[in-house]
């Protein structure tokens, strides 16, 4: 799958998670994100208080649209931006080729402790930011973000970049907490976007919008392709 990475880039492997050099030779760091931290936490904490606390909704359900979701994929080149401890396990086909990506270490040496043991064997993992990935054009069939849009910076970046590395037919899945459904009117983490206004952004960076019809808290749940 190295195969991927755009033509120059050079990576370091350590514990099974993939560094990029930078021009300096060095492993490019990222600014740290709370997980990285808790990252042996991480799983406790999204089931028993995120999930329940935050989202007003529940980790099973989350897994059983995603399962839903993702059932038909299979065989398929999978990116996933801000894999975070590799929850993608619980619903996605092992004989799918996975690429994950995240700027936590942290949790990405989880994710791939987790891949292994359910005999994820088509697995890479990049230390890397969803604004400026590091990926050859048109080189995925699927895309995945979860729970994760609200932590990019610029999402207009992001959005320029999935366009950029998957192909025509692709289809980018999302599930992130939106305003008007957070009945709980708890405070969530990042730039929390509206329906409409992620319709719109999705929109203007060229990608149609198709929201997933179900009820889990906050969550919104969506489908893109490229227009
Ligand atoms: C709430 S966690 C979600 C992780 C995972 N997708 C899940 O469903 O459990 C948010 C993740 O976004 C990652 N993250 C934050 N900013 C990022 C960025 N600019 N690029 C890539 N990953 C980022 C964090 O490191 C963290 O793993």
């Amino acid at each position: 799958m190295a195969e991927m990475l755009k033509k120059g880039a050079k990576v370091i492997s350590k514990k099974g998670v993939n560094y990029l050099l930078g021009n300096d030779g060095k492993p490019q760091v990222f600014k740290p994100w709370l997980g990285d931290s808790f990252s042996f936490l991480y799983d406790c904490i999204m089931r028993k208080s995120i999930f329940p606390k935050k989202f007003g909704g529940n980790m099973g359900k989350h897994l059983d649209i995603l399962c839903r979701e993702l059932k038909d994929v299979h065989g398929k080149r999978v990116l996933e931006l801000a894999t975070g401890s590799g929850s993608a396990v619980n619903f996605l086909h092992t004989g799918n080729s996975y690429t994950g990506t995240d700027i936590s270490p942290g949790l990405l040496t989880k994710a791939v402790n987790r891949f292994r043991s359910v005999g994820f064997d088509q697995a890479e993992f990049y230390v890397t930011d969803a604004e400026c990935l590091p990926f050859e054009d048109a080189s995925f069939d699927v895309c995945i973000c979860i729970l994760s849009l609200n932590f990019f910076d610029d999402l207009n970046k992001v959005l320029k970049e999935v366009k950029r590395v998957i192909t025509t037919y692709s289809v980018f899945i999302c599930a992130v907490p939106v305003p008007e459904r957070n009945t709980l009117g708890s405070t969530i983490r990042g730039k929390i976007h509206s329906e409409e206004e992620l319709m719109k952004i999705f929109s203007e960076n060229g990608f149609t919008f198709e929201r997933i019809p179900c009820e889990n808290g906050s969550l919104l749940y969506f489908r893109a392709h490229k227009v």
